[in-house]
């Protein structure tokens, strides 16, 4: 019977004979003697093929195989302080699944241009630093979910062909639906309030859609959306609420993720919290400051938010926001009517990673600024009748979770946290 394991069980079978398989990271033949160094998933092993062990005619086949071939090996585990890991196996047998091919070593080279890394992002999610980063994906995403389920809220999956929209018209995608017009969704947080009168407390990790023209390092087509809808939390508990999961979230990101940190060669720190909250008029101020020429009532674009959050050299929450900046569904401040009771979280790095508010309750006074949107109330019925059966105070939530990596792992370009990213100029692969 085989012992099928995975790189990271290795210490737990030191002098054992097991089968690992993998593909071939590294190759190097020394005449005699052969090493690869396979990756699974999980980590990497190096692996000695000696020709007196395995054979001349397995030796043989062993030596003719290329970078990313696919291999079974099966042997003894040794201790090697050399190795990485610190454990490497000694081949007794060996399956060759697939051979590659030479050509490999031509289809991504260090001097591939950003677009041909991009066509080619089959094999770059190979390497090393595009595994931490899809890894680390999946560690957060559960940090998320575990945040979300500790505090009570159930994870929701609402459409993503909709009729109506959360943020306004002039980034969408328009298809075809059978005989009617549809978009893809921008953001699940209409559904999201219709069912904290179901669930109470709800989350939704989705693609969002934004047929963003402007190529920046902070933009995506598409891109995975953690929103939070919460019944009876005000706004001040909301931000209480997210700074708490940005804590809580790092916090799990350094305890257990140090695989993906190590590989990236970066360290993570949990910022302190409460963030410091920056009223929109004071922001404004500040970035005229710094030279920027930005007019009240006007949104501050990416290279002047990061210049304000540098300016404070932590995460902060832009609040306070005029009310004809922000969508309709934002309440308008019982303590000062001119302005919401929304707020950004802006963090360095990328700039604005949350968007968040409490929602107007007041049937009227939303039927108002729909219209003022130019957006035709009708097929909005069932979100302005969430306000006439039931209405409670709520508040919610939106995060790019791309834009959290790029953050946290400190990525340049947006694209680089994606696994197949969707861009102005990119669908394929
Ligand atoms: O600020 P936004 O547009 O807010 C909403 O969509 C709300 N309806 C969310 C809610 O309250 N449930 O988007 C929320 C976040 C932004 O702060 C940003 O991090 C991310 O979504 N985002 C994008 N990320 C990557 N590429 C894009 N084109 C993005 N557009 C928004």
């Amino acid at each position: 019977m085989m012992t099928i394991i995975r790189t990271k069980d290795l210490p737990k079978y030191e002098g054992k004979e097991v089968t690992l398989r993998g593909w071939a990271y590294q190759i190097r033949d020394h005449g005699k003697i052969l090493f690869y160094f396979l990756r699974d998933g999980y980590g990497f092993c190096q692996i000695t093929i000696k020709k007196n062990i395995v054979g001349e005619e397995i030796f043989k086949k062993a030596k003719k195989i290329y970078r990313e071939a696919s291999v079974e090996i099966t042997g003894e585990v040794k201790k090697d302080a050399r190795a990485e890991g610190g454990y490497e196996i000694l081949a007794k047998k060996i399956k060759i699944w697939n051979p590659s091919h030479p050509e490999i070593d031509q289809e991504v080279t260090p001097d591939s241009s950003p677009d041909i890394l991009l066509d080619k992002r089959h094999f770059v999610i190979r390497g090393r630093r595009t595994r931490a980063i899809l890894k680390y994906r999946s560690d957060a995403l559960k940090y998320f979910r575990d945040y979300f389920y500790e505090t009570g809220a159930f994870e929701v999956t609402p459409p993503l062909i909709v009729e109506t929209l959360p943020e306004g018209g002039s980034d969408l995608f328009e298809i075809k639906y059978f005989d009617k017009k549809a978009y893809l969704s921008q953001s699940s947080q209409l559904y999201l309030e219709a069912a904290i009168f179901s669930l109470n407390r709800v989350f939704s990790i989705l693609p969002s859609y934004r047929a963003e023209k402007s190529r920046t390092r902070r933009h995506l087509s598409e891109f995975t959306h953690v929103e939070g809808e919460f019944a009876w939390m005000d706004f001040y508990e909301l931000l209480e609420y997210m700074e708490k999961m940005i804590h809580y979230v790092l916090k799990r990101t350094v305890e257990e993720s140090e695989d993906v940190l190590k590989d990236l060669g970066i360290e993570v720190e949990v910022p302190s919290i409460p963030f410091k909250r920056v009223p929109y008029k004071e922001a404004i101020k500040i970035v005229r400051e710094k030279g920027w020429d930005i007019e009240e009532g006007n949104d501050i674009s990416d290279a002047p938010e990061r210049d304000l959050v540098a300016h404070f050299g932590a995460p902060i929450y832009l609040t306070e926001f005029p009310v004809n900046m922000k969508p309709f569904y934002h309440k308008i401040d019982p303590d000062n009517p001119t302005v919401t009771r929304s707020a950004d979280l802006l963090v360095p790095v990328v700039g604005e990673l949350i968007g968040s508010g409490e929602r107007e309750t007041d049937y009227d006074s939303l039927l108002k600024r729909l219209k003022k949107m130019g957006l035709d109330p009708e097929p909005y019925y069932w979100y302005l009748d969430l306000r006439k059966y039931g209405s409670v105070p709520h508040s919610g939530f939106g995060l790019g979770f791309e834009r959290f990596i790029q953050w946290v792992l400190k990525i340049e370009h947006i694209r680089d946290t994606c696994l197949f990213p969707r861009t102005r100029f990119r669908l394929r692969p």
